[in-house]
């Protein structure tokens, strides 16, 4: 189960939340890390996407998904007509890199879980893609295996959630591309049943 450890998120605006993300010494990570990465794009979007966390280059610019797998993000955005940065929130379930790019660990993914679930908040998007792992069980709150999960609807928060494979592991696994594509396609036919209401 999740521990909240920041629960006085609740009411915080967007510089005020930024700031304290930008402040936070949650958990180990923000030893390392040159700046914390809070997250990019239209503030009232109705498609949130999640990723892991920085990598060497996000935790440089400060922004999520600039370096290669950034660059595999935007088009896979681009194959359901989205664009980073119009209708398009993107964050990471961890704010900060963690060292040589591993895997979040489950204390670190609770620690920072706060800030996202904030930033939700505040958000309100229609959908919310996880990309890869951490962000499925960190959003979903459970041990998942990507796929068993892809393809069907979760929801987190009474928002409706889909999972497909992280843009990193596709530049790995390319068998796997064909099956994230289908699930931008079930997204974005998620997205078209939620608009009509
Ligand atoms: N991978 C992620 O999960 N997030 C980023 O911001 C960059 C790479």
């Amino acid at each position: 189960p999740r521990r909240e450890f920041a629960t006085d998120l609740a009411g915080l605006g967007w510089d005020e939340l930024e700031a304290r993300i930008r402040a936070c010494d949650a958990c180990g990570l923000c030893k390392r890390r040159k700046q914390a990465v809070p997250g990019v794009g239209d503030r009232q979007a109705d498609w949130l996407f999640v990723g892991e966390g920085p990598g060497a280059e996000e935790d440089e610019r400060g922004e999520p998904f600039v370096g290669q797998a950034g660059r595999l993000l935007d088009n896979m955005l681009g194959t359901i007509d989205l664009k980073r940065g119009e209708d398009v929130y993107i964050a990471n379930a961890v704010k900060c890199r963690p060292p040589n790019n591993r895997t979040p660990e489950a204390a670190e993914l609770a620690a920072c879980f706060p800030y996202l679930s904030r930033q939700i908040a505040l958000i309100k998007p229609r959908l919310i893609v996880a990309l890869g792992r951490p962000a499925a069980q960190a959003l979903l709150n459970q041990e998942i295996k990507i796929g068993a999960v892809r393809g069907k609807l979760f929801s987190h928060a009474s928002i409706p959630v889909v999972v497909t494979y992280h843009p990193a592991y596709l530049l790995r696994n390319m068998a796997d591309k064909a099956k994230a594509w289908e699930d931008l396609c079930f997204a974005r036919s998620t997205m078209r049943r939620l608009r009509e209401g």
